[in-house]
């Protein structure tokens, strides 16, 4: 790992976006602060989020594609697939990552997803023994900074889209499960461009400011607060929650 090297992964089609533009402050505000700045804007690298047979060197006698167990082999033999080996490369180097997307059907857009399911490769990021606590890229920060279209209230925990912070929850565990440490979400609601008259001036100036801010939310970055991870010691030896643990979300809680 490199002290002060940040990678901004953006996962939107079009980089003239509100996300776009976003992701592009979060670059200019880290490189203001003297990181050396990474990206991975996926669409435009045409990143393929598909984990499939077709990225190995495999014959016919070698049965059944099974992803797990493909991606360590590729890592023993330093054979990962030369996209995936470019962004595990950034990974490594990266002290920092801040992920900009919006949100899609109640969660990340799909390459984004398939950069996970790709990039946190077996054996490549993580094994048995290097996960949760003991993962791979302990001592790095990461944060989502993330659109929705819906507005705050519909986003809340009683809101009629679903909780935000619930639905970010499996991304968050996914970094959690490498090591990383995840920052709570930076999350500008109300993005889309339905607004008419004044309430579209309002939402133009409202991302303005977020543009604005930025900077101030990179030079606070390691001041920001973390999301809170049950450790591997409160979980028992087949892997529930011990009673006595605290429950830091509903995807890991006390009662059914
Ligand atoms: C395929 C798709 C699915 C969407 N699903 C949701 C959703 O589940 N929740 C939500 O609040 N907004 C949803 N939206 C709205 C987007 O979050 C919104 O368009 C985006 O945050 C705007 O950012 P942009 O201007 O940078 O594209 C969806 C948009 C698209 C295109």
């Amino acid at each position: 790992m490199n002290l002060n090297t940040t990678l901004v992964v953006l996962a939107h089609p079009d980089r003239r976006s509100f996300n776009g533009a976003w992701a592009k402050a979060t670059g200019k505000a880290s490189a203001a602060l003297g990181h050396t700045v990474l990206w991975s804007d996926l669409t435009a690298m045409e990143f393929d989020p598909v984990e499939a047979a077709r990225h190995y060197r495999r014959s016919l006698s070698d049965g059944v594609f099974d992803p797990l167990k493909e991606q360590e082999k590729a890592a023993e033999t330093g054979r990962i697939p030369k996209d995936v080996a470019g962004e595990i490369d950034k990974l490594r180097r990266a002290d920092r990552v801040v992920f900009h997307f919006p949100l899609w059907w109640f969660g990340p857009p799909a390459i984004l997803k398939g950069w996970f399911d790709r990039v946190f490769a077996h054996g490549a990021t993580h094994s048995v023994e290097e996960r949760f606590d003991t993962g791979r890229f302990l001592g790095r920060k990461a944060l989502f900074c993330v659109t929705t279209g819906s507005n705050e209230a519909e986003s809340a925990f009683n809101g009629k889209e679903g909780d935000v912070q619930m639905l970010l929850w499996p991304a968050a565990y996914a970094l959690r499960y490498l090591g990383f440490t995840v920052l709570v979400p930076e999350i500008v609601h109300g993005v889309h461009g339905y607004h008419k008259g004044a309430r579209a001036e309002r939402l133009r100036d409202h991302l303005t400011s977020v543009l604005k801010a930025q900077p101030d939310v990179m030079a606070a970055f390691d001041r920001r607060p973390a999301l809170h991870f049950n450790s591997d010691a409160e979980f028992d030896a087949q892997g529930r929650l011990k009673p006595q643990s605290p429950s830091h979300s509903l995807f890991i809680r006390h009662t059914p």
